[in-house]
């Protein structure tokens, strides 16, 4: 049976997740990541419905609203979560896609209850969209549902858009069940990729796993009467305009400059965002710091480095792995460099409102994007969208998505130690004019393509392929 709603995103997360208070009572916090960050303005504007996990174990809560997006709540037992979420989603796909950084773990039980919690998204996704609606699935962890609901609801328009990068086929190859996940995804009419490359990984391992015939995008399947699934890049992104109207807010700016007496009016801030992932190359970042410091090319006096670090998926080995070595090497380093006066390093693991994100990246001087791999990163282009003031210096990994935009920051390999040693000095010490020059180019380029403008080029593409592929079936 047909639903109300002509638009539904299916994602693993709902914008909010509901936590449990110590006094027994339910509050709603938003969601961590990028891809809540993109999705929710894009929802607000749009009367559609959002289908998503809220965070904790257990029978689901009713649907709700929450802040102006229709919520429709999906439950996980808590051995879904260990072996769906924790398990198959961010201990086998999330590595693989990284390039392997970790490595994956393959067992099969985690990708049965893979299959299992797909279907359920499928099932909800099916009940909540209108006759003919258009159903937007996100991100590696529903990869089957585009199959799953095509086969329940022949009538719907069905995106995928993947938020993280696609492996080339010799890593994807390492997937026991590569086949299916390619058979899930061809499920929809258009899947949507960061980056042309990605979107020619995924190709290529139509070709390579599948035997079918795939070019310029275009993938046919002549299983099913020669329809046709297009994959492309749409590179997402933020809402600059929110951000920027957030950041000129005298409050936000008096709060800069508050954070920055707080730390002792540093000549030089340093500031990394990241939730505390392995693909992020916090301990890189951390090194090339510490060498700066150890080798005397700055000091406690001069600099100080502020590190956001969001807790994120603590149940999973590696990421517990992960806080003990940024722990243990933040305490090292302020061990070895911090004075009475001076702290070298300020490691926060918390999470923290807009207001008070903008006003970090006012305060920061230089910010430092390291990721060993990223689908986007969009720590990145909030901290543009943040720069009216046209000052500040970003360096940023050329493994992320945003590098293949922002041309004006200063690229880095994060392998590289020496070569990021030396971007981090030439960042401190850059004029202003050469700043402004660069992060106006930057902010032209987040400013021309933010999120609305991601969201409305999916959607339009989607349209006119689905139409497209009907056309021809009639
Ligand atoms: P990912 O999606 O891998 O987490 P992104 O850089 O694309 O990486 O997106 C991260 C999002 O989470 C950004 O919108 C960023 O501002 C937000 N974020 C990161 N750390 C924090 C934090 N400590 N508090 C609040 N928001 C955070
Ligand atoms: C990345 C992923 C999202 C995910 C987010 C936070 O942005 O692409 O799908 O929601 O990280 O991770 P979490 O596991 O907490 O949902």
């Amino acid at each position: 049976m047909a639903g109300d709603y002509d638009l539904v995103v299916v994602a693993n997360r709902l914008p909010v997740d509901r936590v449990e208070e110590p006094d027994g009572s339910t509050s709603w916090r938003r969601s961590p990541g990028g891809l809540v960050t993109a999705l929710e303005p894009v929802m607000r504007r749009e009367d559609g419905a959002w289908v998503g996990w809220a965070g904790t174990p257990g029978d689901p809560p009713e649907p709700f609203d929450a802040e102006g997006v229709r919520c429709v709540p999906i439950g996980l037992s808590a051995e879904e979560v260990q072996e769906y979420y924790e398990g198959f989603s961010n201990g086998t796909l999330w590595p693989l896609y990284h390039d392997v950084i970790v490595a994956p773990g393959y067992h099969r039980s985690w990708w049965e209850a893979y299959v299992r919690v797909n279907e359920r998204f499928a099932e909800a996704a099916a009940e909540q969209a209108a006759e003919g609606a258009t159903v937007w699935v996100q991100d590696y962890q529903l990869q089957l549902v585009p199959r799953m609901l095509r086969r329940r609801r022949p009538d719907l328009s069905i995106g995928f858009f993947n938020h993280i990068p696609f492996p080339p086929f010799e890593i994807f190859a390492q997937l026991p069940w590569r086949k299916a996940i390619i058979d899930g995804l061809l499920g929809a009419d258009l899947v949507g990729f960061q980056r042309a490359a990605d979107a020619n990984n995924f190709t290529r391992a139509c070709r390579r796993a599948s035997n079918l015939p795939a070019r310029s995008g275009r993938i046919r399947l002549d299983a099913e009467g020669g329809r046709e699934v297009r994959a492309a890049s749409f590179p997402i992104s933020i809402d600059y305009k929110a951000l920027d109207e957030l950041a000129q807010r005298e409050d936000v700016a008096a709060r800069a400059a508050e954070i920055r007496r707080d730390l002792g009016n540093p000549e030089f801030l340093l500031l990394g965002v990241d939730r505390l992932d392995y693909t992020k190359g916090i301990l890189h970042r951390l090194k090339a710091f510490e060498e700066l410091l150890d080798d005397g090319r700055t000091d406690v006096g001069e600099v100080a480095l502020v590190q956001v670090a969001t807790p994120s998926r603590e149940r999973v080995e590696q990421y517990v792995q992960l806080r003990q070595d940024v722990e243990v090497t933040v305490g090292r380093i302020n061990g070895t460099h911090a004075t009475i006066a001076h702290t070298a390093v300020h490691y926060l693991h918390h999470s923290y409102g807009r207001e008070e994100m903008a006003a970090l990246f006012l305060a920061a001087d230089v910010m430092l994007v390291t990721a060993l791999r990223d689908g986007m990163n969009l720590v990145a282009k909030e901290y543009v969208a943040s720069r009216h003031d046209e000052r500040g210096v970003l360096v940023l990994s050329e493994f992320t998505g945003a590098a293949d935009e922002l041309g004006q920051a200063l690229m880095i390999n994060p392998h590289d130690i020496d070569g990021l040693k030396d971007a981090v000095v030439r960042a401190m010490r850059m004029s202003p004019r050469e700043q402004a020059r660069r992060m106006r180019a930057l902010r032209r380029r987040v400013a021309d393509h933010d999120v609305q403008r991601w969201a409305a080029s999916f959607l339009e593409a989607l349209e006119e392929h689905h139409g497209q592929a009907a056309g021809r079936a009639s």
